[in-house]
């Protein structure tokens, strides 16, 4: 592995180290009782109902895969999966979540999301969840992709860009103006307040900084590639609401849930669609043309 890579890989493998025992656990079999439960749980919906009739029976590729919640929900319906992350902490962190949740760990594979070695047109369904933004020039990582597409393989990758926190001003403001508040606290001051947090937030924050490229940055880097009809819809209106947890556990997740079903009720996909000044991510979907 070159040396950068070696680096990148340390780099996460110390952010998986200082999560492992005490990161979010998002996959659940049961009611989503936490804002990232519901929205790993629309993610994966909103995936299934996308591969239609391929659903079962496709072939996932999960790059970035780390924690693996969204394997773990297709795992859970018997899908044939493999999960690719360049840390192997991160694939410890999600052999132990397989285990704990009794599921069967699917194949995984250490090694750079943008030269897989994997055979060229051998999934149908390549996705990824927070991995896209990492990359200062994701050209390489968007071939790969479409490279180990099968034609018509559906690409679904969710993009939490670095400015995600800001273009949520409108949901704070709407939802938790003290949020509004915090923004103002230098991030030393705050790390004093919340050590753990702040230690938590430094590995994760200045060791695996992420881009900044709007939605049509990727479409438009797709269409150079040959593929036309790439998509990028502002995703996820889902805000945690940090003010008051028992305010949170009562009122936001029930109302948020409620919203969720009803989206799903009506067939309103994607579910993590929302209005851009909601959206603290961006889905890029695309298939591969036959
Ligand atoms: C923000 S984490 C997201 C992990 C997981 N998808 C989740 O939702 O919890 C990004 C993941 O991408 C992995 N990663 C970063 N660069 C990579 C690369 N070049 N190839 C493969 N994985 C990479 C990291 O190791 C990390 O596990």
């Amino acid at each position: 592995m070159p040396a950068e890579m070696q680096d990148r890989a340390l780099s996460w493998d110390e952010a998986w180290e200082a999560l492992e025992d005490d990161h979010i656990q998002l996959y659940t079999t049961g009611t989503p009782k936490t804002i990232h439960q519901l929205w790993a749980r629309c993610y994966f919906e909103d995936l299934w109902s996308l591969m239609g009739e391929k659903a079962a029976a496709g072939r996932y590729l999960e790059l970035g895969a780390g924690r693996g919640t969204a394997s773990m929900y297709l795992a859970s319906r018997g899908c044939d999966v493999t999960m690719l992350d360049l840390s192997p902490v991160g694939l410890r962190v999600a052999e132990k979540n397989f285990h704990k949740a009794g599921l069967r760990k699917p194949r995984t594979l250490v090694g750079d999301a943008r030269a897989t070695g994997l055979p060229a047109a051998s999934f149908d369904c390549i996705l990824s969840i927070g991995l896209i933004e990492h990359f200062e020039h994701p050209k390489a990582l968007l071939e790969e992709s479409v490279r180990l597409l099968a034609p018509g393989g559906l690409h679904y990758g969710l993009i939490i860009p670095e400015s995600g926190d800001g273009k949520r001003l409108l949901a704070d403001a709407l939802f938790a103006p003290w949020r509004l508040a915090s923004r103002l606290i230098p991030k030393p001051v705050k790390s004093l307040i919340r050590p753990h947090r702040g230690a938590r937030l430094t590995a994760l924050e200045e060791e695996c900084p992420r881009n900044d490229y709007d939605g049509e940055y990727y479409v438009r880097l797709l269409s150079e590639m040959g593929i036309a009809g790439a998509v990028s819809i502002p995703a996820n209106g889902y805000h945690p609401v940090f003010a008051s947890k028992s305010l949170e556990s009562g009122l936001v997740i029930p109302a948020y849930r409620f919203h969720h079903a009803i989206k799903r009720a009506l067939g309103m996909r994607p579910m993590l669609k929302t209005l851009p000044g909601l959206a603290s991510c961006q889905l890029l979907m695309f298939r591969k043309p036959r």
